[in-house]
């Protein structure tokens, strides 16, 4: 068995009533939730304080989000939910009955890149790659905030429509922290997307 089915069975085993129908002090409060996650509608039967990032990884086993801090720190675990990005180790996931969630896997396939995935790879915008996803779907969702004219601490006229230009990308994509320091191709890559340079 994986190492992943052993912390799997272990998990389920301590989730799991001593007595069927009764619950013991300090044993998990259960309950079920269903979301769209990359257009697949999926219901899972959680433990109130699982997170979101949690139940992406461990129960659905789309592990192309990543875990960094735990912590809000990093955006790692960056997905995009209801077209808006959140850290995904922030909130729970019984909190999402009934979201539209879209994770790195469901942006595009090996196959069939997603833009900003192609333009990450044509700028080598990452080296190990652990922030990579986190920050494709950070830049995805960035693009989308700056064509619905959402201002930013960076944006001189918060009354006129923020333009793409690098200290916009910069402030907009200061919560996705890259240890390997790729910040200056990542930037080239969704400057690319946008149109506004190569
Ligand atoms: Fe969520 Fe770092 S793992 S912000
Ligand atoms: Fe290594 Fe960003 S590519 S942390």
């Amino acid at each position: 068995m994986s190492r992943r089915g052993v912390l799997a069975v272990g998990c389920a085993s301590l989730a799991s009533p001593a007595v069927a129908g009764v619950r013991q002090p300090g044993a998990p409060v259960m309950s079920r939730v269903s979301f769209t996650v990359n257009g697949e509608p999926r219901t899972l039967e959680l433990d109130t304080r699982t997170t979101l990032l949690d139940a992406l990884r461990e129960h659905l086993r789309l592990t192309g989000t990543k875990k960094g801090c735990d912590h809000g720190q990093c955006g790692a675990c960056t997905v995009v939910v209801g077209g808006r990005r959140i850290n995904s180790c922030l909130t729970l996931a019984v909190m999402h009955e009934g979201d539209r969630i879209t994770t790195i896997e469901g942006l595009g396939r090996p196959e069939a890149l997603h833009p900003m995935q192609a333009a990450f790879v044509k700028h080598d915008g990452y080296q190990c790659g652990y922030c990579t996803p986190g920050q494709i779907c950070s830049a995805v969702a960035v693009l989308e905030e700056i064509k619905a004219g959402v201002p930013s601490h960076a944006s001189a006229d918060i009354t006129a429509a923020p333009q793409v230009t690098t200290d916009e990308l910069r402030e907009r994509m200061s919560g996705n922290i890259c240890r390997c320091g790729a910040y200056s191709n990542i930037i080239e890559a969704i400057a690319e997307v946008a149109g506004g340079g190569s």
